[in-house]
């Protein structure tokens, strides 16, 4: 036999050698537990968690929601420097209609009266001046209240500062009142109607259970312990919950979520689907730097005067608001999901033998003669050699 044929008969070899697996019995009590223990384990995640718990085995669809509020409630406002004031819903709720949020007003700075004509600005270090000469007319500083005229007029006995073309009187916001104006706004209530639609399952319902009725609709208030089907929130029930005081919240406004989850199991033998309520705080309450807290925005009202003057009422409203924020997922049996879990489960229980296999080989205290057995590369020239040492290693 030449050199090159074998070469070639060994690359032969290299190529076609089949390897087949051998079966080795290693009767190692230590082994055995090792590996059904691992076993166990893949098995307890598979059924615990990947099905019970995750529910693999199923479709999920998201949510698909529509939300209404009614809010209802008076309040009587007799506060020293305002007029006595009778409030409802067309006066305190901003806009009157919303999308899945809605405003309540609690605290307000009112400037009535205001007019299209020249005043002097609010005294400031760029807005002080001490004569004509320190303004300049057609000057218009963004974080100002107009445009200025070039003129220094008497802001106050001791303040001069220069004359802006604006709505005059200026709106002086540091005038908030301590205490919130509408703190009567707490026992406001506010009725939610909301619709939910999971499309892949042609499933639909309401947050108005099939077993309430309107006259125990008309009658009932949200309580976690005695009527957590009622869909009508007593405003100050909902902030607490949140975790915060009312008439804090009230002074400076803030953000407010109510959280509808609509979490089901579709499934026939599990087949409930009930709204949970959750609230919490949006907005930041206790930023490090608690600068510019809570939330506000102004309007206005408009008016023509008797000679047909147009005058305004200018708003800064302080105020809560409730967004309300649907969310959820469905489940139900699903045949795709169910095989794809399965076979990740038996490629999972397939690995378990590589690890038991690392445990014999590295761990256990005869693991020299286990790894001598178990692999075995058969010589076919030698094989009656390799046989015979078989047996003289077995009767050493
Ligand atoms: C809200 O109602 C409760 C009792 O129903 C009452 O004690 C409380 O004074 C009311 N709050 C305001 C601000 O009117």
């Amino acid at each position: 036999m030449s050199k090159t044929a074998g070469g070639f008969q060994s690359c032969l070899h290299y190529m076609f050698d089949y390897e087949t697996p051998k079966t080795l019995v290693i009767p190692n009590l230590w082994v055995g537990f090792v590996f059904r223990f691992i076993q166990f384990l893949v098995v307890l995640y598979v059924v615990g968690y990947v099905c019970v718990v995750q529910k693999a085995y199923q479709e999920t669809d998201s949510v698909v929601s529509s939300v209404t509020t009614k809010v209802k409630g008076f309040a009587f406002t007799n506060t020293s420097g305002t007029d006595p004031r009778f409030w409802d819903v067309a006066d305190y709720v901003i806009p009157s209609q919303g999308d899945n949020s809605f405003f309540v007003l609690t605290n307000m700075v009112i400037t009535p009266h205001q007019t299209q004509s020249r005043c002097p600005e609010l005294p400031n270090p760029s807005s002080t001046c001490v004569d004509d000469c320190d303004c300049i007319e057609g000057y218009n500083n963004p974080r100002g209240n107009g445009i200025q005229t070039g003129l220094c007029e008497n802001y106050s006995t001791t303040v001069q500062t220069c004359e802006v073309i604006s709505w005059c009187p200026l709106e002086i916001d540091t005038t908030l009142p301590e205490h919130a104006l509408l703190a009567a706004a707490e026992n406001f209530t506010v009725l939610i109607k909301n619709s939910i639609t999971y499309p892949k399952f042609n499933f639909h319902k309401r947050n108005i259970l099939s077993h309430v009725n309107s006259s125990y609709l008309k009658r009932c208030e949200f309580n976690r312990a005695t009527d957590p089907d009622c869909p009508i929130f007593r405003l100050k029930h909902i902030v607490s919950e949140a975790g915060e005081e009312f008439e804090d919240m009230a002074v400076k406004g803030g953000i407010v979520g109510i959280m509808i989850d609509w979490s089901c199991d579709l499934d026939w033998w599990a087949r409930k689907c009930y709204p949970k309520y959750s609230f919490r705080r949006l907005d930041s309450k206790h930023p490090v730097n608690n600068v510019a807290p809570g939330y506000n925005f102004r309007f206005a009202k408009y008016y023509k005067t008797q000679d047909g003057e147009e005058t305004r009422t200018l708003i800064k409203a302080y105020g809560i608001r409730f967004n309300v924020v649907v969310f959820g997922t469905a489940g139900k049996f699903g045949i795709v999901p169910t095989i794809v879990n399965l076979g990740a489960a038996l490629s999972f229980l397939s690995l378990v033998p590589m690890v038991a296999d690392w445990f014999l080989l590295t761990c256990v205290r005869k693991r020299d003669l286990y790894s001598r057995h178990k692999v075995t590369y058969l010589n076919e020239d030698a094989v009656t050699e390799s046989v015979s040492m078989g047996t003289s290693y077995g009767t050493q």
